[in-house]
């Protein structure tokens, strides 16, 4: 049995506590939040107790914690639970700055603990798929990934200005599925940024709508773009071109029907946001978590993968804020 603290009982917390409730030999003990309210009741719901941050670094039978908690509280979190020898979940991104996100890396490393990071999208059953098909050969070598990722609206302003800007909040997802899909390192990226959606996300310093382009070491191509508007749901799509065909990874919708008129073909709209999208990936990036803790699984989103995605987000927003190409060092 692993004893377990969450820390954030906000939208994700949620979900990764319910996740938790349904692992065997896993117990979540603790539910940290600066909203009390939230901590209670998170808690009261998995049969935890709301506590503060000294009472999990002190309990020596909690085995690991889930930072699920705003952004800006993530490292510490990282430092703190490395330092105490508890085995991390930590949600995207690891940190806004590259220098402490990296201080966080060394810190996991020298304590010797799990660090895995929040990119759910892995373990998303339509994407690893596809990403089996492809490392089966099905489509030979890949050549050029696309990908679209859009929100079906724009998140209020103040967690904009908070969220450190698009690419570190939104498309660090999109460059974490270049980077797993296409095994390659990135050795150029050119970010070409507009604010079409609300003129107070420009007024908030940030863009809405983006275009990427990145070259790697092996001279393939991936494009991505990115909206903070889709007014027809939640758009998660990627197509990845290779010597010998194409593979294709598609929306999801409630159901499957197709209405078939005089007027017209339809079928439902995609899932609404990510939290319906990626239910199952959610439920699935937890399990993994444990079956890595029991060593039964290699650990598949390191703390490795969070710093070369924010590598890639901190690329972006130079090339987009300078409008030039900028070079990367490929590893
Ligand atoms: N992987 C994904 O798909 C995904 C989706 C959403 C959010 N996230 C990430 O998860 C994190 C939380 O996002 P959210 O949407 O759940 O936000 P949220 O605002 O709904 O919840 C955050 C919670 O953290 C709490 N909090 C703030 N400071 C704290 C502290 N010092 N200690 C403990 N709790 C604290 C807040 O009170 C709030 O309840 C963010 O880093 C975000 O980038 C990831």
């Amino acid at each position: 049995m692993i004893d377990v603290a969450l820390f954030g009982a906000g939208r994700i917390g949620n979900i990764h506590a319910a996740n938790v409730a349904r692992e065997q030999g896993v117990r979540l003990k603790y539910v940290v939040d600066v909203n009390q309210d939230a901590a209670q009741k998170l808690a009261a719901r998995h049969g935890a107790q709301p506590a503060g941050v000294a009472k999990v670094f002190d309990d020596r039978d909690v085995g690991a914690v889930l930072i699920c908690s705003s952004t800006d509280t993530h490292a510490d979190l990282i430092m703190s639970a490395a330092a105490a020898g508890k085995q991390i979940f930590c949600e995207k991104p690891i940190d806004l700055a590259i220098d402490r996100a990296r201080g966080c890396a060394e810190a996991v490393r020298r304590a010797g603990v799990t660090c895995m990071i929040g990119f759910q999208r892995r373990f998303d059953p339509t994407f690893a798929a596809l990403k089996s098909r492809l490392d089966a050969g099905a489509i030979g070598a890949p050549e050029m990934l696309i990908v679209t990722s859009r929100d079906p609206g724009a998140p209020p302003i103040p967690y904009i200005k908070s969220s450190g800007g698009i690419f570190k909040d939104m498309l660090i997802h999109d460059f974490d599925i270049f980077r797993w899909i296409l095994d390659d390192d990135a050795v150029s990226v050119h970010a070409s940024a507009s604010c079409l959606v609300d003129p107070a996300i420009a007024e908030a310093g940030d863009v809405d709508s983006t275009a990427v382009t990145i070259r790697t070491k092996r001279g393939r191509l991936c494009q991505i773009n990115t909206s903070r508007r889709a007014a027809y749901g939640y758009d998660q799509r990627f197509e990845v071109l290779g010597t010998g065909g194409m593979l294709q990874a598609g929306n999801h919708t409630p159901t499957e029907v197709v209405a078939s008129t005089t007027k017209s073909v339809s079928r439902d709209l995609p899932l609404h946001f990510f939290l319906e999208r990626y239910r199952a990936a959610y439920a699935n990036e937890i399990a993994h978590f444990f079956a890595v803790l029991a060593g039964k699984e290699p650990l598949r989103t390191t703390i490795a993968d969070g710093l070369k995605a924010l590598e890639l987000a901190e690329a972006a927003t130079t090339s987009w804020r300078e409008g030039r190409v900028v070079q990367l060092e490929a590893a």
